[in-house]
Parts: structure tokens; sequence; C-alpha cells
């Protein structure tokens, strides 16, 4: 595949991503910036809570500075330690898999799911060994992982499930929101995701002792409530880490929630029209399509295609960009290098592409994307 270089928005132009600031924002982060608290303060707390309602009901939320440093702190809270097997997605962001180097962890490969291209359940199994200590599963582009199946492998070998659910807020499986499903989940808010605060990050989890210790991992190691209160004993008995949200993420957190739902309506319409428009089309085949319309968080719509670098530069030639994103892990030496026994992972490598979905596109832009393709390439 060449590589291609950004493509400028000008000239009706259709880029693959952009963010998603609604009006609301602006004044919210302005109004935080008048204020005493532009570091973690009240905000963050209003945060979590408004957070958690909305789409975690009845668990513990956790704000952070980054999707990473969330899933880097479930991690450590699901007791990931040197020297134990981590089983995960060889097709992934590298985010999900490098806190797993920093926890001295290995990361064991499992192969993926044709249909959705998310974690193969029946390959998890097949690797769980007496050192697997966890299982990690990421919602690629929006699409649920098979969640029973990975927390009835997880039960049977009382070990944590970890859900990477970047690419997934808002999303459901079987009736239950994204959030509620496994032991601990990460959630984004990097710049281009669902909802952005720049930058930031969410756990979900359940227990108040483990949100106690997240909160405090999260500064230093420090219970900045207790310090605030002035009944901190002015120790620190755990190696924490700065990272938490600040105020201002929040307040871009905040606005964006009240918003939330008609964004998601815009991007699931965006999707169903990619799914639609494109069964039919000799060649190309969208990704986890059976779940779009059921409970898909319709983040990205990556296709399948027959001579990906011929419809790569279709759509460049007619100012539609399209990319990868991501790439296997297992390419990246600091993983250790290739694995073999990832065969539905090697079908697909030289096939997939992601295509523009994001909050400034209208329904015509998608339909003329489609149109193009319809064409042939
Ligand atoms: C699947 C996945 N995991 C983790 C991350 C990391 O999140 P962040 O960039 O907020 O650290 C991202 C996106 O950036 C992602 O797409």
């Amino acid at each position: 595949m060449s590589d291609l270089p950004l493509m400028q928005e000008n000239k009706g132009n259709i880029v693959l991503f952009y963010p998603n600031i609604p009006e609301d924002v602006i004044p919210e982060v302005v109004e935080t910036l008048h204020g005493r608290w532009i570091g973690q303060g009240p905000r963050v707390d209003q945060f979590e809570r408004e957070f958690a309602a909305k789409f975690t009901p009845g668990w513990k939320t956790v704000a952070v500075n980054a999707g990473t440093s969330a899933l880097h702190l479930s991690y450590l809270a699901a007791g990931i330690r040197p020297g134990d097997e981590v089983i995960t997605p060889v097709f992934t962001c590298t985010a999900t898999n490098i806190p797993l180097l920093h926890c001295g962890a290995k990361p064991v490969f499992a192969d993926i799911d044709p249909e959705t291209m998310n974690i193969s359940a029946k390959h998890v199994r097949e690797l769980i060994s007496e050192k697997t200590r966890a299982i990690v599963c990421v919602d690629y582009g929006g699409c649920l992982c098979p969640m029973e199946e990975l927390r009835s492998i997880a039960d049977e070998y009382h070990i944590p499930v970890i859900e990477d659910a970047a690419q997934s807020l808002g999303g459901f499986y079987k009736g239950r929101p994204v959030g509620t499903l496994a032991d601990y989940t990460a959630f984004s808010f990097q710049a281009i995701k669902h909802i952005t605060t720049a930058d930031g990050g969410m756990i979900s989890l359940q227990g108040t002792e483990t949100e106690r210790k997240l909160k405090r991992l999260r500064w230093f190691g420090i219970d900045r409530y207790a310090k605030q209160n002035g009944i901190w004993k002015n120790d620190i008995t755990e190696v924490g880490f700065k990272y938490q949200m600040t105020d201002v993420a929040a307040a871009m957190g905040l606005a964006s929630l009240k918003t939330f739902d008609s964004k998601m309506e815009l991007r699931q319409k965006l999707l169903a029209i990619y799914k639609d428009s494109l069964e039919k089309v000799p060649g190309i085949q969208v990704v986890g399509a059976d779940f779009i319309g059921h409970g898909h968080a319709a983040w990205l719509c990556t296709v399948l295609v027959e001579n990906r670098e011929g419809l790569q530069n279709k759509l460049r030639e007619h100012g539609v960009e399209s990319n990868q994103v991501h790439f296997r892990n297992d390419r990246y030496t600091i993983f250790g290098g290739r694995v073999k026994n990832c065969p539905n992972m090697d079908a697909v490598e030289e096939k997939y592409l992601i295509l523009p979905l994001h909050t400034h596109l209208t329904t015509g832009d998608v339909y003329r994307i489609c149109n193009i393709i319809q064409q042939g390439w």
C-alpha cells in the first residue's frame, strides 16, 4: 500500500476524521478558565458522575488524562504483574498493548474474528496457559466483542476481563451498555473519539475500594480528598502517576454529553448508509455489518476489499481520504516479532481499509463516497 500524505480539507475534499466539538463546549471551557480550578477540580467529579449516570449506571467511574492511562490503571487494578501473560488482540491501536509492557507483562496475541476483526473467543480459549493473568478485548470500530464467551472463559479460569472501549462509547451488547460488561472498561476522549476532551479517558469498574485506589494512583498515590480535607497522613504507600483529568478537559466532556445522542444518531445513520449501499457491490464487504444498528457504536467504517490500493487511489482522485488507521501489533519490534498463529489476521492484512465516518459528514457525503465505490476501482 502506498503511504499517502494527509489530505487537505479544502476543495470539497472529504477527510477521514474530524473532531466533534459541539457549540456548548466553548462557553463551558471559557467559564472554567475564568474560575479557580483549571487542573483537577469539581468539574472532574461532576463529569464522572454525569458520565456514569448516562452510560454506566451503578458503576464507579474514574476520569484520567488519556485512554492509555485508563488502560494502564485498569491493568494494575486487575493485578497484572511482571512475568504475567495477558491474552490480547493482535489487531488494535498500539495503546491497548503498550501499557501491558509497562506492567512487565507479556502480551499473547489472539487472532481476529474475520466478521468483526474483534478478538476471536475461540483462539482466546486455545491460548490460555498457567501464566494467563487476564484477557483484554477491544471493541474495534465500535463493534462490541463477544462478551458472553469471553466472560465464561474468564470465569472458568478465575481471571478478569479488561475491555478497551476507546472506540465503543454508547455501544450495547445484548441490550447491556458498554462499561458494564467487563471487570474494567477503559474509554478514550482523544481528539477524534465520539466525545473529545482533546485528550482524556475514563475507567468504569465496581467497588469503592478499587475506585479509591485508582483515584490515588492517578495522582502520585496521594489521597487528594483526604489531603484537601486535612486528614491525610502525609505518606505515600503506592507508586502512582500523574494521570488525572483536568477541569478544562472535564468542561469539554460535560458539554459534549448534552449532544451525544444526536451525534450518535448521525454516526449510526452514516454507517447504515455504507452498509446498505455497499452490500451488493462485488469485491467489498463492510466489517461487522451484522451488528450495525444492533449495538454497534459506529466509530469506524472498515471494509475488506480486493485491490485495496486501487480503491484507495480511486477515492483519493475523487477527494476522499481513506487509510488503514491501525496495524497488526506484532509488526512492532517492541512486541517481540511476528506471530504465526493468526491466520484470520494474515488473510485480511492486505485488504482492510477505513472510510470517512465523523460528525462533520452529511448523508450526502457518504452517498457520494458509496457512489464512487459502486462505479468500481
Ligand atoms: C482501541 C484504542 N485503545 C486505546 C486508545 C488510546 O486512547 P488515548 O489516545 O485516549 O490514550 C485508542 C485511541 O487513541 C484506541 O483507539
